[in-house]
């Protein structure tokens, strides 16, 4: 009897993947170099599903019916080529091969092209929702060959998480379009990170809240409309013990973030392609500028700050930077989503948006009751440019605006940094102005470089002779 599917990479994530296929009644064998990994696998399965793992990729791929279904979770970049190396001699025309990690959506695009001169196909697959979602229902964004799509989509619908009795997983659009929306779904995860960490510093050192207020500040918020899976969990981590030392592990932790090149990647994007997300860009350079930790020690010294002066009415500023932090998450995802606008016309992806932020709604690190709300405006108009030009949108967004600006205003005046936040609002204000100061920006180019300029009330492209004043 031969086996449904097949999983490359039986680390953390492909393992719970792999059990979560395996419960939904499908066969699956695993594959790993590393032996324990291989041993450990059959253990851990729930009784009676079809589990087996082995250490030799001849028997792996011999395991497989016809065509093959083979999925890879293996760290992106390097590894995804070296398997994919090692594989390719062994399939067979009409196999297919989805790679479920983070990759790089250009590798992706080089992929297929790679493996359809040998008639096999590959699908970029993005999955959000770390171990308990990979093991329980992550959310699924598969994209590329319509065809080999098809043909694994019960499985994809069966793992996937359900928001309302409907899977969190669509097609995504052609070619690396899976794993194009993943990364902007981790660069909108890093925005909305950063702004969290902000109000966490604002409530912590602006307001002197302790963790146990914290805690109940985020456990209020999350119970109404910043209901989120990144507010659930950061509600927790303030409740979380030490076990070194006897406060809390948060107070422990060294300020220095991580980062494997999403977000980053978001960012190039966006560059290239001429949209504007400031703040994914802001949350990159946060855990950039955050990595100086020497300097900014010294720098401390130097430019000492002045004592923060505490807001008057606490309860009215945890009030006002919940409305700030709703609203700047809400704009987070405007920038993210407009980007895969501009992405889906450049690259020809063809990307539904409703079926993204439908998607989103469950299984994913971003999500959050608002998404209900843009699957909503996407409904009324598949075709929105800007989530912000959606009618009931805007309601929310005016009614949150002057919050924005009390919080960001207590923030400069107090020397907290809010690098996330003050992007959105400034990103929202130029959005919004119907005439911006560029028009000098393209005298001055015209002025030094005869980069020529257009005109209000004339059709054209202009240039002049600019008088120096400088006799
Ligand atoms: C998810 C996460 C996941 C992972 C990121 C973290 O959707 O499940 O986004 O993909 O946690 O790789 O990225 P950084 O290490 O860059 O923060």
């Amino acid at each position: 009897e031969k086996f449904n599917y097949g999983m490359v990479g039986l680390g953390v994530m492909g393992r719970n993947l792999l059990y979560n296929i395996a419960d939904n009644g499908f066969s699956i064998a695993g594959f790993d170099l590393d032996k324990l990994k291989v041993t450990e696998l059959e253990d851990g399965a729930t009784a009676g599903t079809t589990v087996s793992g082995t250490d030799s990729l001849e028997e792996f791929v011999a395991k497989l019916e016809i065509p093959r279904k083979i999925v890879l979770m293996v760290p992106a970049g390097k590894p995804v080529d070296a398997v994919l190396e090692n594989i390719k001699p062994l399939l067979t025309k009409g196999d297919i091969v989805i790679d479920a990690g983070n990759s790089y959506f250009k590798d992706t695009n080089r992929r297929v092209a790679d493996l359809a001169t040998l008639g096999l196909h590959f699908m970029g697959m993005g999955v959000s929702g770390g171990e308990k979602g990979a093991r329980f229902g992550p959310s699924i964004m598969p994209g590329g060959d319509l065809e080999a799509f098809h043909s694994v989509r019960p499985m994809l619908e069966a793992i996937a998480a359900k928001v309302n009795g409907e899977s969190c997983t669509a097609y995504m659009g052609k070619d690396a379009a899976g794993h194009y929306v993943k990364m902007v779904h981790n660069g909108i995860e890093y925005a909305i990170m950063q702004l969290i960490s902000e109000s966490y510093d604002l409530l912590h050192r602006g307001a002197e809240l302790s963790n146990y207020q914290l805690y109940e500040v985020f456990k209020d918020w999350n119970n109404g409309e910043l209901n989120s899976f990144l507010i659930e969990i950061t509600r927790d981590i303030f409740q979380q013990k030490d076990s070194v030392s006897d406060g809390f592990l948060l107070d422990q932790i060294l300020d220095k973030a991580g980062s494997k090149g999403t977000g980053k990647w978001t960012s190039e994007e966006a560059l290239e392609n001429g949209v504007a997300i400031p703040t994914i860009d802001a949350a990159v350079a946060s855990r950039t500028l955050s990595s100086y930790k020497d300097e900014r020690i010294l720098a401390s010294k130097l430019y000492p700050k002045s004592e923060i002066a505490k807001p008057g009415n606490t309860e009215l500023f945890v009030q006002e930077v919940g409305d700030a932090l709703f609203l700047a998450t809400l704009i987070s995802y405007t920038q993210g989503l407009s980007l895969l606008v501009k992405a889906s016309e450049e690259y020809h992806f063809e990307i539904p948006l409703k079926d993204v932020v439908k998607i989103w709604r469950g299984g994913c690190i971003i999500r959050s009751s608002l998404l209900e709300t843009f699957y909503a405006a996407y409904t009324e108009d598949p075709n929105l440019s800007n989530i912000l030009l959606n009618e009931n949108i805007s309601k929310l967004v005016k009614s949150k605006i002057s919050s924005l600006r009390k919080t960001i205003g207590f923030a400069t005046s107090n020397g907290i940094s809010t690098l996330g936040l003050q992007t959105v609002l400034a990103y929202f204000d130029a959005y919004t102005t119907e005439n911006l100061p560029v028009n000098l920006i393209q005298a001055q180019r015209d002025y030094f470089g005869a980069h020529t300029y257009q005109r209000k009330d004339q059709d054209g492209v202009f240039h002049t002779q600019w008088e120096s004043t400088n006799h």
